[in-house]
């Protein structure tokens, strides 16, 4: 085991009136510190020379008190390793009658209602496994690391005092330029710097957006089947979804009419759903830009990965078609990069730029700088444009084979939407279909397979599969889907 906490020094206060000698005052700290397991077996405590200092008093008691604890088993000293408390006590029984902290006694403790209504992530089999068919996951062995460390290594050497300070409320400036010129390019945004604000993550993005434009009780279209993520986010709010249903062309902007005239807000994937995979009409884009002028609506439109697109050109945003300013558009880097950089982005129309500053500076005063600038000198040096145009190629050679796999195993009546972008797909199955109970012994073969289901919230939940293939090799799909039709059957 190696020792932690590095010698961090324990709180330790000395009273010179207690009638105990300071030996002892230290001694009893530790040993109280170790039985109630505020120091934890192989925690490196600190030198007799530092505790000394820290207490203003001389080594001696210091090195009396170490000594004892040493001889009674509860310290053990290492030469060059410093002294840590005795590895022996791993699993100490608990000294005394107090609960564990977190332990809740009898019922529940009082909490949040909306934080209480959110279900707890779900130790779901499927949650855990990189490879074939495991959702979020990106080729990690792909990412170009030596580029990347290179520029970290020298953004490090010339890391000066400014450096330290806090950053822009709205990220920095060399990245929202960098994001402004990318999205105007690839993906006909309507944008300036000013309006680029830098978040870690689109979670992050949705988060910050409902705080500035929602109330409680505000009416929200969401997408059925949806991204439970972000209704997650409406219903920490206290927002009221409605639930809008999605077919062939994307979301059904008439049924949301008919369901919720006057929402405040629609929460759309238009080009490339989530989960079914299918790219909003153009017909529908308009229906809903009209909607949401109309109604003084907002419409808070998801990109999450529409870069990655196979049989014809990106499809223009939302926020590109948009005459009157009504979108608020969120990207992220998770996919085309990789989801531990956790750096997304929002644009915004021009008039919300300051209720979106002031918000922000409160919720975390602005997002950590040194990573946005790693990643600006990424975009700046065309190692970005280059990524994704590589792996563009490698996913769409994945995605062939998955769908080629699916047709020949599964056969050709097996559909398999959502197949012209991004690194998912769906697949839908016989109503009679067990979808938990396959996913759950798939788990067991280390196939990972995602219930469709899970992603309704009401009746009409068809059984199928959400299947990413972003960290599936090439010549593991076609045995993983092997393993998944001998599961179906
Ligand atoms: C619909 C949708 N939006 C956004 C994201 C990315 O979220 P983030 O940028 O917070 O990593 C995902 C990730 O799987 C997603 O499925």
């Amino acid at each position: 085991m190696k020792s932690t906490g590095s010698g961090i020094l324990p709180t330790i206060v000395l009273d010179r009136n207690a009638g105990r000698s300071l030996q002892r005052q230290i001694y009893d700290s530790f040993r109280s510190g170790i039985i109630e397991r505020r120091l934890r077996p192989g925690q490196r405590i600190p030198s007799t020379r530092a505790l000394a200092t820290e207490l203003s008093i001389s080594r001696f008691p210091v090195l009396n008190a170490y000594a004892q604890l040493v001889a009674e088993g509860y310290l053990e000293g290492r030469v060059g390793a410093g002294t840590v408390i005795s590895r022996l006590l791993a699993n100490p029984a608990p000294s005394d009658d107090r609960p564990e902290a977190g332990a809740t006694g009898s019922g529940r403790r009082p909490m949040a209602r909306r934080a209480s209504a959110i279900a707890a992530p779900r130790n779901a089999p499927w949650f855990h496994g990189i490879g074939a068919f495991g959702l979020g996951q990106v080729a990690f062995d792909q990412f170009p690391l030596p580029v990347w460390s290179r520029i970290v290594a020298r953004r490090c050497r010339r890391m000066d005092a400014k450096a330290t300070h806090y950053g822009e409320i709205t990220g920095s400036k060399v990245l929202r330029e960098a994001v402004a010129t990318y999205l105007r390019t690839s993906r006909s945004l309507r944008c300036e710097p000013e309006q680029v604000v830098i978040v870690s993550g689109s979670q992050q993005a949705l988060e910050l957006t409902v705080r500035v434009l929602l109330d409680p009780g505000s009416r929200v279209w969401m997408e059925e089947p949806g991204y439970e993520l972000a209704r997650q986010v409406f219903r920490l709010a206290g927002c009221n979804l409605v639930p809008v249903p999605v077919d062939a062309e994307g979301l059904n902007v008439d049924a949301g009419i008919r369901l919720g005239r006057k929402a405040r807000a629609a929460f759309v994937t238009p080009s490339h759903q989530f989960p079914l995979g299918v790219v909003m009409s153009a017909a529908r884009r308009f229906r809903l830009l009209q909607w949401a002028q109309a109604n003084g609506a907002w419409i808070i439109e998801d990109d999450y990965d529409s870069e990655y697109r196979y049989e014809s050109m990106p499809i223009a945003s939302l926020q590109g078609l948009d005459d009157h300013a009504r979108v608020v558009y969120i990207g992220t880097f998770s996919k085309v990069l990789f989801p531990a950089l956790r750096l997304g982005y929002i644009v915004l129309p021009v008039d919300l730029i300051e209720p979106f500053r002031a918000v922000r500076r409160v919720l975390d005063i602005g997002p950590p700088t040194f990573h946005q600038e790693v990643l600006a000198e990424f975009i700046a040096e065309g190692h970005f444009a280059r990524h994704i145009r590589r792996m563009r190629g490698i996913y769409r050679e994945r995605k062939d084979m998955l769908v080629d796999s699916i047709r020949s195993e599964l056969g050709s009546e097996v559909e398999t939407p959502g197949a012209e972008a991004g690194l998912h797909l769906t697949i839908t199955l016989p109503a009679r279909c067990r979808e938990i109970e396959i996913a759950e012994r798939a788990a067991q073969q280390q196939l990972w397979l995602w219930p469709l289901s899970r992603y309704y919230t009401g009746r009409g939940a068809q059984p199928g599969f959400v299947l990413g293939f972003g960290s599936a090799g090439l010549k593991e799909i076609r045995p993983a889907v092997r393993k998944l039709r001998n599961l179906i059957s």
